[in-house]
């Protein structure tokens, strides 16, 4: 063991030096630092130092040679920032210190006065909001054009056949277009979720300050509205203590994941070679180092394997706040990585999503051919019965089930069975039966609203045009 002195830095404490008499310990400032990765709000951290700095002016609490100062002073460190010239300082603990410290450099006493009637509890809370809202906006963005490209691939394939699936098993004919527009569907909702959260994450902590509030006149509504909040918070213990903008952030990110990853799944199955229902370019695949023949879809399984990484970010975040007593705990700062990774890797989801569905090239031939294996047309047959030969549908339901029977003893699909095969199990049967046994007939059969027949595509596909713009 070293002497416990080796574990102690010698240099006075910068921040909070007047109480202290030394800096604080090695791993106490390893543990503390949370600069290698806060650094990231560094924009939202000037715009909230820029709005909050433009009040105090107002107020006549900077004179205007102290705010003109500051805001030259900011502006020069977020250029330097911007060309990689800032040198982040882990001894500084976070971007809020870093940056005043910096600003205290440029400007002197000027810098002093800025953190005036604000602490960095508020500060962190606004900037954080500021930084998740930007996020929202950008990955709104990429969910917007990943519906846009499923929208052109429905256009393109709205009457085009495949099998569709229950259990994994061939259930009944549906278009490819109408498979691609149930992604729509639920990407319009992680959407919806998103802009939820906005909406509720909208109002400015600045001015709450440490916890209760403070005794400067300060305007709420100016920084707030300077900022593009709708408001300020009401209750200054909630501002600087919640996180669950961050939390509702995260919940839809992993229900969106989770859509992703359940298409990112059928884009696997699609393209293994006993399916090989679709084919994606060299764009969108890799090879192996060791079997020439293989186009492996990594993309699609990274998306259903980042999964996990959201996944987890929620629960994380979820754990750090359980318990927590009112206000600002030291904990929260365990926030904001799991948020940057978590939307990070959603960003990155997204536009492999969006590409690899422009990119995919879907086998229509073989889509088609398994669209009417398995005896997919037998819920069309069943429905011929009770429509035509008016059966109850559970009569219906059986007689079709010795039809299929029927067929399979004789290696053929429904279509392949004869007139006189089909009398045998009911003589009331005609001809007519078998112009209901096609994909074609079947897809285009099912007109109930939301179902699958090429007409609905068409019109949803009209509807999301319109909507996406
Ligand atoms: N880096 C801190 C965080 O992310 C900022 C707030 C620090 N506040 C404090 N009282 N130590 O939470």
């Amino acid at each position: 063991m070293s002497d416990p002195q080796d574990l102690r830095n010698t240099e006075q404490n910068i921040q909070w030096g007047g109480r202290f008499a030394a800096g604080p310990g090695v791993v106490m400032q390893e543990i503390n630092a949370s600069i290698g990765f806060d650094r990231k709000m560094w924009r939202q951290d000037i715009q909230g130092s820029l709005a909050h700095a433009a009040m105090l002016g107002k107020l006549g609490i900077l004179d205007t040679k102290d705010l003109t100062d500051i805001q030259g002073g900011l502006a020069g460190i977020a250029a330097d920032i911007e060309a990689g010239r800032f040198a982040f300082a882990d001894a500084l603990e976070d971007i809020h210190m870093n940056i005043e410290a910096r600003l205290t450099e440029r400007i002197g006493d000027a810098g002093r006065r800025l953190h005036t009637g604000r602490s960095r509890n508020d500060q962190v809370a606004t900037d954080f909001r500021l930084w998740v809202r930007d996020a929202i906006d950008g990955l709104d963005a990429q969910l917007a054009d990943v519906m846009a490209a499923l929208v052109g691939r429905a256009e393109e394939f709205a009457a085009d056949p495949m099998p569709g699936f229950t259990h994994l098993q061939t259930a009944q004919p549906v278009t490819f277009g109408h498979h691609m527009l149930a992604y729509v569907e639920m990407i319009a909702r992680d959407r919806g979720r998103l802009a939820d959260c906005r909406r509720r994450l909208n109002e400015c902590p600045l001015g709450s300050a440490a916890l209760a509030g403070t005794s400067f006149p300060l305007d709420r509504e100016m920084t707030a509205k300077a900022l593009g909040f709708d408001r300020p918070t009401a209750n200054s213990l909630d501002a600087v203590s919640d996180r669950d903008f961050a939390l509702e952030f995260l919940s839809a990110a992993a229900i969106s994941a989770m859509h992703l990853s359940r298409f990112a799944e059928e884009i696997v199955i699609w393209c293994s070679a006993p399916f090989s229902f679709i084919r994606l370019s060299d764009a969108f695949t890799t090879g192996s180092s060791i079997m020439p023949q293989k186009r492996n879809p990594d993309a699609a399984e990274l998306v259903r394997g980042k999964t996990g990484r959201i996944n987890g970010a929620l629960v994380s975040l979820l754990t750090v706040m359980k318990g927590l007593t009112l206000a600002y705990a030291k904990d929260m700062q365990e926030d904001k990585e799991q948020v940057f990774d978590a939307a990070e890797a959603w960003a990155l989801c997204l536009a492999a999503i969006a590409g690899m569905t422009r990119d995919m090239t879907p086998n229509l031939a073989r889509l088609r051919a398994f669209a009417g294996s398995g005896f997919a047309t037998a819920t069309d047959l069943a429905d011929w019965l009770v429509r035509v030969l008016r059966l109850p549908f559970r009569d219906a339901h059986h007689a079709t089930g010795r039809l299929v029977a029927l067929a399979e003893g004789k290696g053929v699909d429904l279509a392949g069975l004869t007139l006189a095969d089909m009398q045998s199990v009911h003589p009331g049967i005609t001809q007519d039966v078998f112009g209901v046994l096609t994909v074609d007939a079947s897809v285009a059969s099912r007109t109930s609203y939301g179902g699958t027949a090429p007409v609905n595509v068409t019109a949803q596909v009209k509807r999301w045009k319109e909507a996406l713009g």
